[in-house]
């Protein structure tokens, strides 16, 4: 549940984001947690809004809804951008930073136009409110930080207006989407998948693995393992299937580099792994329950600090289980234990351990 820790703002509506297609998910997942305290009141592709019940006070921090990108409490529509400072004010207080992004994040991305294209239609944004009087920081929030959130729709569409205080368990880019590229050449989109799970672990940088291991369990054709290699991890790949030949050849010259277990991860043996392994990562399209049996056998021996590990989430059924599968991992390491549904997540989520996050 979102943080209204700001006592003069009535939160009487919540919004949260989410991946285009699982608004039904995002709401049958808000009534599990509060039952008929919140109530869905505006729904499109990527956004839903509840009202809060009048006697209601929601609960302040802690962990998001897992489907939803970006939680907190609605201000409201701005038709147009003359009407966004006053909407902006009923906040109560002077934001410290503001997040501007779309409520439709691709699959796949953004592309460098459509990024430049968003950065032009922040600045606009920006001018307005600064001539308001608003801050306008687009700086990389801190904890407590309070965050205006401006929602952009289709051409023509109200903006969405709604804040959030943000907190160790929220991804600090606005919408929750890091700006990284989907290159053309990548091995898989599986690429896109590790670094916006890198980025949410704080292990976004270039260097952040150097010196690294890293363990991936499903690893063929290699997006993944490219994204790791290129931040300087050893990496150990597991799948039966053909890695891409640009991931076998890979060096870096630093130790940066790939080896190839052509097996499936019940049959790696143990005494095969290197002492040390800092990262285990699995993208294995396996039912979770199979898949978290070989991530715990593994685990328990390797003991990898991070974990970013995929499981596939097919039906209601499965989501229904998420919990039980967080608990799951939160025996397997001391780190913090989150899940999310990354931009780039299908029918999946992405379980994370965050020892290393900012
Ligand atoms: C979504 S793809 C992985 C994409 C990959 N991470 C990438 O970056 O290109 C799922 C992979 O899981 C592999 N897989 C399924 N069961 C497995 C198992 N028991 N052990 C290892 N890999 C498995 C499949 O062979 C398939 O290549």
């Amino acid at each position: 549940m979102p943080g209204p820790a700001v006592t003069s703002i009535s939160p009487s509506f919540l919004f949260a984001t989410c991946n285009p297609g699982w608004e039904s998910a995002l709401k049958a997942e808000m009534r599990a947690r509060h039952g008929e305290v919140v109530t869905p009141a505006f729904l499109r592709p990527g956004l839903v809004t509840w009202k809060v019940r009048e006697d209601a006070v929601p609960s302040p921090g802690g962990p998001l809804p897992v489907l939803a990108h970006v939680s907190g409490s609605s201000l409201g529509m701005a038709k147009t951008l003359e009407e966004l400072p006053e909407i902006a004010s009923r906040c109560g207080t002077m934001p410290d930073r503001v997040h501007i992004f779309p409520r439709v994040l691709p699959e796949n991305g953004f592309t460098a136009e459509e990024w430049v294209a968003i950065d032009s239609r922040s600045e606009e944004i920006a001018a307005v409110l600064r001539e308001s009087g608003l801050n306008v920081d687009f700086s990389p929030p801190h904890h407590g930080d309070l965050v205006l959130d401006v929602i952009l729709g289709e051409e023509g569409e109200e903006l969405f207006v709604g804040w959030h205080r943000h907190d160790r368990f929220r991804f600090p880019f606005p919408g929750g989407m890091p700006r990284v590229i989907l290159p053309d050449d990548a091995p898989s989109r599986a690429w896109l998948k590790m670094e916006q799970g890198l980025h949410y672990a704080g292990l976004g940088d270039p260097g952040s693995l150097a010196g690294k291991t890293a363990l991936e369990l499903g690893c063929a054709p290699g997006g993944g393992s490219f994204s790791l290699l290129t931040h300087g991890a050893k990496v150990i790949g597991v799948d039966t299937g053909d890695m891409d030949g640009r991931i076998l050849a890979f060096s870096d010259g630093n130790g940066a580099a790939f080896s190839h277990f052509a097996i499936s991860a019940g049959e790696l043996r143990i005494e095969d792994l290197p002492r040390r392994v800092d990262l285990l990562a699995s993208d294995m399209n396996l039912a979770p329950p199979v898949a978290l049996r070989y991530i715990e056998r593994l685990q328990r021996r390797v003991r990898a600090r991070t974990l970013i590990l995929t499981l596939k989430i097919n039906d209601a059924k499965m989501q229904a289980q998420i919990p039980a599968f967080l608990d799951r991992v939160r025996k397997l390491t001391p780190g913090e234990v989150i899940a999310t549904q990354l931009p780039s997540n299908r029918k999946e989520i992405t379980i994370l351990s965050l020892p290393e996050r900012r």
